[in-house]
């Protein structure tokens, strides 16, 4: 990537006594980018994001944001990004109305009043947020507080922006209209967003990259294509399991064009090809000479697939 490099993590490490969060962590963060931590929970991703916004010490490794060491110049570094935590409730005043709570922390920041209502209202033109502008925190929904959380985090027009489980707990059409918003406002400001999610079908959506964050190490980055790519096959055909007698996988699993064989659940087993077409067909060749009758359907490789292949195998790998 040729964009400009507004982060830099390497080897960052820490431990709350006893318990390892981060291992070994680095990251690089571009200019223009959505870039996803995604990880089971507990692998660091909050831990990572807190050191990342100067909330949290690092044990080891180094930082540097636009230039700066995080060690070394924090103050410099706080007007330079934007954080949403994973506690919406207590990220604003319950009851002051959003205009009131932004004008707060904007003040806050040191930002004269006039910056303060120009970006209330570029925000809330890019959130289509007019109306809740005057309403309580309080008589706010899920995701109209969420909104206000994330106009908290942008209001000093950062060009950082850290979202950790930014549509946690909101409707699908509402984290839907943030997901819009947000891809909409990273691409035409070009701000750089590091955001976590545990939604795979919304980090497919919005990320340009994604960082696989396992066990406090982040041993693959990729885009959510090179990942999904990565596990062998971009379909699979699924054969209802019971109905499948033992001979006969057996020889669907010899076929040359099957890549790879995956127990989706209980009931069906995935074969994974290039092309679902010449695959069905190759599949029910067999099934047919076999005289079987099982249910089949057929399967686009999604990123929640590919996560819990990586996952599985760097899980296999650790404990070995
Ligand atoms: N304040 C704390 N004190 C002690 N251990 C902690 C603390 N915060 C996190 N941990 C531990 O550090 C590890 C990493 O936690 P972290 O919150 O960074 O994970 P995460 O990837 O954000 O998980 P999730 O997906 O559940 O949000 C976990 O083992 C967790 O139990
Ligand atoms: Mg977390």
């Amino acid at each position: 990537m040729s964009s400009p490099i507004y982060l830099s993590a390497e080897h960052v490490q820490k431990c709350y006594g006893k318990t390892v969060a981060l291992r070994d962590a680095s990251l690089e963060l571009y200019q223009g980018e959505i870039l996803a931590l995604l990880g089971p929970n507990g692998a660091g991703k909050t831990t990572l994001i807190k050191i990342l916004a100067t909330l949290l010490m690092k044990d080891a490794g180094q930082v540097t944001i636009f230039g700066y060491d995080l060690d070394k110049h924090p103050k410099e570094i706080r007007h330079l990004f934007g954080y949403v935590g994973q506690d919406t409730e207590r990220s604003a005043y319950a009851r002051l109305n959003t205009v009131e709570n932004l004008h707060f922390f904007g003040t806050l920041r040191g930002m004269t009043a006039a910056q303060i209502d120009a970006q209330i209202e570029k925000l809330a033109t890019y959130f289509d947020f007019h109306d809740s502008l005057h309403k309580q925190f309080t008589q706010l929904s899920g995701g109209q507080k969420q909104t206000v959380v994330i106009m908290r985090a942008l209001l000093h027009d950062p060009p950082l922006v850290y979202l950790d489980e930014p549509t946690k707990g909101l409707d699908p059409i509402v984290a839907k209209k943030i997901r819009t918003f947000l891809k909409h406002f990273v691409q035409q400001e070009q701000k750089s967003l590091l955001l976590t999610s545990h939604v795979l079908s919304e980090v497919d959506e919005l990320a340009d990259r994604v960082a696989l964050i396992h066990q406090g190490t982040i041993p693959l980055f990729g885009t959510p294509d090179e990942l999904k790519a990565s596990i062998g096959a971009t379909e699979s055909i699924e054969i209802e399991r019971d109905a499948l007698p033992a001979a006969t996988r057996a020889k669907i699993e010899q076929l040359p064009l099957v890549l790879f064989t995956m127990e989706r659940n209980s009931h069906w087993v995935a074969f994974g090809v290039h092309d679902a077409m010449e695959g069905a067909e190759a599949i029910i060749r067999i099934i047919r000479e076999d005289n079987v009758h099982p249910r089949f359907r057929h399967h686009t490789v999604s990123l929640e697939d590919a996560f819990v292949h990586h996952i599985g195998e760097l899980s296999e790998r650790f404990e070995q």
